[in-house]
């Protein structure tokens, strides 16, 4: 489902500061970002923030995401409005997304939104001077999980290029492996994409790598040869609220599990990501495996997080 929006093909942020698409920051910009988040996790607490208010708008469920956020804004000294629940607000009472941002921007410097309508986040751009961060739209796009993944395959391969990234899972409802494909145009990867043709590498995507040079395979095993001849697993939830019928969600919800066993043959620096929750794509015998990422994963996040704030209000950070 897509936010009613003449905008919607275009995707990418009106307000230069706002980040709405993966595609609204190139390769430069990446990589300065990737050296911001890592001074940032030298030093995360910087009075940095000082009387920012930064506006966290949840209207889908969120752990890491929003508090993440939160408390990126909290260690750089900014405070925080918002809601982790939508019901709990006049949109309840009818009140329109248009009008929530024109509201919301009367009070705060910056919004981070995460809303359940593809093209929400662009809307929000074009109905207020207030920077937007797109915390997730839907099935389109979550780029700021995307900068703290490229954050994470920086950290654990020491490069982002020429990569062999395998992904697995939930690929049609994704918008983590969306964002994740376009980033990695700059950098020469090869993509294994493993998934049962209900919830496949959705076309647009196939096309995005076709049309940038971009290698991928299509696998419905997820094989020993797919896991040892990987840099990067990234696993993902099937995402149960995205299903209409429910009953194809049973059918598919446990295709895929990642077990302690399958990884004896696993190149020695490869990692495991997820961008979490997990249900049960990754047994919990994986966690003490050494190529275990998610949770050091996860708390990349603050970086990357303190970095695209810091981006969105147009402040420097100095080492
Ligand atoms: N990775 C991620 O978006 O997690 P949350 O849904 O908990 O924010």
């Amino acid at each position: 489902m897509q936010w009613n929006s003449p905008f919607n093909h275009h995707f990418t942020a009106m307000n230069t500061k706002s980040l709405v698409s993966i595609s609204d920051i190139g390769r430069e910009e990446i990589m300065e970002l990737l050296a911001t988040a890592r001074k940032f996790e030298e030093k995360p607490n910087r009075r940095l923030l000082e009387g920012k208010v930064v506006a966290t708008l949840f209207f889908e469920p969120s752990t890491r995401t929003r508090l993440s956020f939160e408390t990126a804004v909290n260690r750089l000294g900014g405070r925080v409005i918002g809601f982790s629940d939508a019901s709990n607000t006049s949109t309840s009472k009818g009140e329109t997304l248009k009008d929530t941002i024109k509201m919301v921007s009367n009070y705060a410097d910056l919004i981070v939104m995460r809303h359940h309508l593809e093209g929400a986040a662009l809307y929000a751009t074009e109905v207020t001077e207030v920077p937007v961060i797109n915390a997730g739209d839907g099935a389109h796009q979550h780029p700021s999980q995307t900068m703290l993944d490229l954050y994470s395959i920086y950290k654990t391969q020491g490069r982002l290029e020429n990569l062999t990234i395998t992904l697995v899972g939930d690929l049609k409802y994704g918008r983590t492996v969306h964002s994740l494909i376009m980033a990695m145009r700059w950098f020469n990867p090869t993509f294994r994409f493993v998934a049962c043709k209900e919830l496949g590498m959705p076309e647009e995507y196939k096309a995005f790598c076709r049309d940038n040079g971009i290698r991928f395979t299509e696998h419905v095993d997820f094989s020993p040869e797919v896991i040892n001849s990987s840099d990067i697993i990234y696993m993902t939830r099937v995402q149960r609220e995205r299903f209409a019928d429910i009953m194809e969600y049973e059918r598919v919800k446990d295709l895929y599990n990642l077990n302690a066993a399958m990884l004896g043959e696993a190149r020695e620096n490869m990692r495991i990501l997820h961008p979490l929750p997990r249900v049960n794509e990754i047994a919990l015998d994986v966690d003490d495996n050494p190529h275990a990422y998610y949770f050091d994963q996860a708390r990349n996040g603050l970086y990357a997080r303190e970095a695209l704030i810091c981006r969105s209000l147009g402040i420097d950070v100095t080492d």
